[in-house]
């Protein structure tokens, strides 16, 4: 066993008659053959306390928690798996809309409104229903592509037709791989520029490029289209 040196048990006495108000007159321990009848009650606190307070970092005994802190210290606490589902909640929800709304768009973009067109106003009765050729030029396997350099460029021929054209006339680009097309060498076609809007014009030509043709585009190409077709006029409620 460790001695203690003497002038501390002395300093441990000296604090606990002070704290029991300077009874316990043996000054060692609080043992029970000291203790009166009323001191018996307090021995056991009194004890505590004086230990307690010969302790050097002794502070008061922790309070019990308030009854709130307590509550809130037992009550079922918010899952952390919980803040990435929040996080990711409103994305989610702004994606949802966004698919919502490209799905209306979709119901009447310029390759729909074309493919439209191409069947009812006649272009598929002569250049063939996928666009394989008849009494018109075959459109499709990139043929229409070697013509015009784009839908736009297809609009004045679509619009004229071969008479408006003028016999002789080179259709489309006169350095043409495999010769030029000349209005009028193969057979008249009607022009539409009476039965069609110019943004229904670019909408079928558009048809007869991505779709017959397999014109590849970029995401920003296809982009810049539809909004050639808008500025037209096209995605708008006259068509057809
Ligand atoms: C009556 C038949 C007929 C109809 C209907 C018709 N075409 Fe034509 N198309 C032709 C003929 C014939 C030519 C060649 C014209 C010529 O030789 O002057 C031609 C040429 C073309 C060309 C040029 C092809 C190339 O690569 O040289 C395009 C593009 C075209 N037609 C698109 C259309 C579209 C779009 C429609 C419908 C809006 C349409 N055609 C309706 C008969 C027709």
């Amino acid at each position: 066993m460790t001695e203690v040196p003497d002038y501390l048990l002395e300093r441990s006495r000296e604090r606990r008659r002070a704290l029991t108000g300077g009874g316990d007159g043996d000054g060692g321990d609080a043992g029970p053959a000291a203790a009166t009848p009323a001191a018996v009650k307090s021995a056991a606190p009194v004890a505590a306390l004086a230990t307690a307070a010969a302790a050097p970092a002794a502070v008061e005994p922790p309070k019990p928690d308030d009854p709130w802190v307590a509550a809130a210290k037992s009550r079922h606490k918010i899952p952390l798996w919980i803040l990435p589902v929040l996080f990711l909640l409103p994305l989610w929800a702004i994606v949802y809309v966004q698919l919502l709304g490209e799905n209306e768009v979709e119901a009447v973009t310029a390759l729909s409104t074309g493919a439209g067109i191409y069947a009812s106003s006649g272009c598929a009765g002569c250049h063939g229903a996928a666009g394989g050729g008849g009494v018109g030029y075959q459109l499709s396997e990139g043929e229409v592509l070697k013509t015009f350099a784009s839908a736009r460029d297809m609009i004045p021929w679509i619009t004229a037709g071969t008479e408006d054209w003028g016999i002789g006339n080179a259709i489309g680009d006169p350095n043409r791989e495999g010769g030029a097309r000349l209005a009028g060498d193969r057979a008249p076609m009607p022009g539409f520029g009476a039965s069609l809007t110019e943004a229904d014009v670019f909408a079928v030509a558009r048809y007869i490029r991505e779709q017959l043709s397999g014109e590849e585009l970029d995401a920003e190409e296809i982009e810049a289209l539809d909004l050639e077709w808008e500025e037209l006029g096209g995605g708008g409620s006259e068509h057809g």
